[in-house]
């Protein structure tokens, strides 16, 4: 039996449901905020699962229930040590590098006096994102360091424990769109641009997704990327720069609704199919 792990029915969850119905797929929904997850104990919700799909909203949630179900010895797309470091960019970044994937230059900075220091030595435009986030939120592309100084000061005193850490990437000119890749297992089976007139693509913040061609190039190096995080069911976001295809970012619980259309594959199927086959 499949657990579907989630803490809020988005429609792409709702997709899940309905697919996982229609592939045959034995499958219970288990709504994580009323697990009892008690060290030592089994919960009844779990009876039977045998492996699960982790769909949580809150990043934290998710994590915590992987945790829990791979100490029970149900093995969870995605695993624990996944979500941990998909879920935090500067663990990502480190990530790729170790696997020597092409991605744009980046540093942390734990002090406001050295992050302007680094910022300095990029060359502005740089851009500052929140180490933990998603949905293109709270990203700033900061022109210059006089707008460098007032945003660090806001993340100092404004932010919480999580805005202390100030990740710096290069502005890197794409052409007006990215890439979204996605990648089951050791496939990466859809494509989508996200274009968008604002330098942040998100589809939350307003990209239109349109289809992109698998070609070798891409496909190889989201496969890599998912291979550097330690695979499973993940996105991989790529930008096109003068230097050739750049990793930017890689997602553990990604989000499809407006992929499926588009790309005319069958994500969430593919997606049902891949955990189920790690057990059966
Ligand atoms: N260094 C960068 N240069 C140019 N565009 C960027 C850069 N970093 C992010 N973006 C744009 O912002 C979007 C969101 O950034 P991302 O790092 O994926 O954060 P999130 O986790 O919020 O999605 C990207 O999809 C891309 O369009
Ligand atoms: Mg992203």
């Amino acid at each position: 039996m499949l657990a579907i792990l989630y803490d809020r029915v988005r429609p792409d969850e709702k997709m899940l449901f309905e697919r996982a119905e229609a592939l045959g797929i034995p499958f219970r929904k288990v709504y994580v905020p009323a697990l009892p997850m008690v060290l030592g104990e089994k919960p009844e919700a779990l009876e039977g699962v045998t492996v699960a799909l982790e769909r949580c909203v809150s990043q934290s949630r998710g994590l915590a229930a992987a945790r829990y179900l791979t100490a029970l010895g149900i093995p969870v797309v995605n695993a624990p040590a996944v979500i941990e470091t998909c879920g935090d960019k500067w663990a990502t970044s480190v990530a790729l590098l170790r696997a020597d994937l092409p991605q744009p230059k980046t540093a942390l900075a734990t002090d406001r006096e050295e992050a302007l220091r680094l910022m300095e030595a990029f060359g502005y435009p740089v851009v500052l994102k929140p180490v933990i986030g998603s949905w293109g939120r709270l990203l700033a592309k900061v022109t210059d360091p006089w707008a460098a100084e007032a945003i660090l000061e806001h993340k100092e005193v404004l932010g919480g424990f999580q805005h202390q850490l100030f990740y710096l990437q290069e502005y890197v000119e794409k052409p007006g769109r990215d890439i979204r890749v996605f990648v089951v297992g050791d496939r990466a089976i859809a494509a989508i641009y996200r274009k968008s007139p604002h330098w942040i693509t998100n589809t939350a913040r307003g990209g239109e997704a349109a289809n992109c061609p698998l070609t070798e190039e891409i496909a190889q190096l989201a496969v890599r990327a998912a291979e550097a995080v330690g695979g499973g069911v993940v996105a991989i976001d790529l930008l096109e720069s003068e230097r050739g295809l750049l990793v930017n970012e890689v997602n553990h619980t990604m989000e499809f609704k407006n992929s499926v259309h588009t790309t005319g594959v069958d994500i969430p199927g593919e997606i049902l199919k891949y955990a189920w086959s790690l057990v059966s």
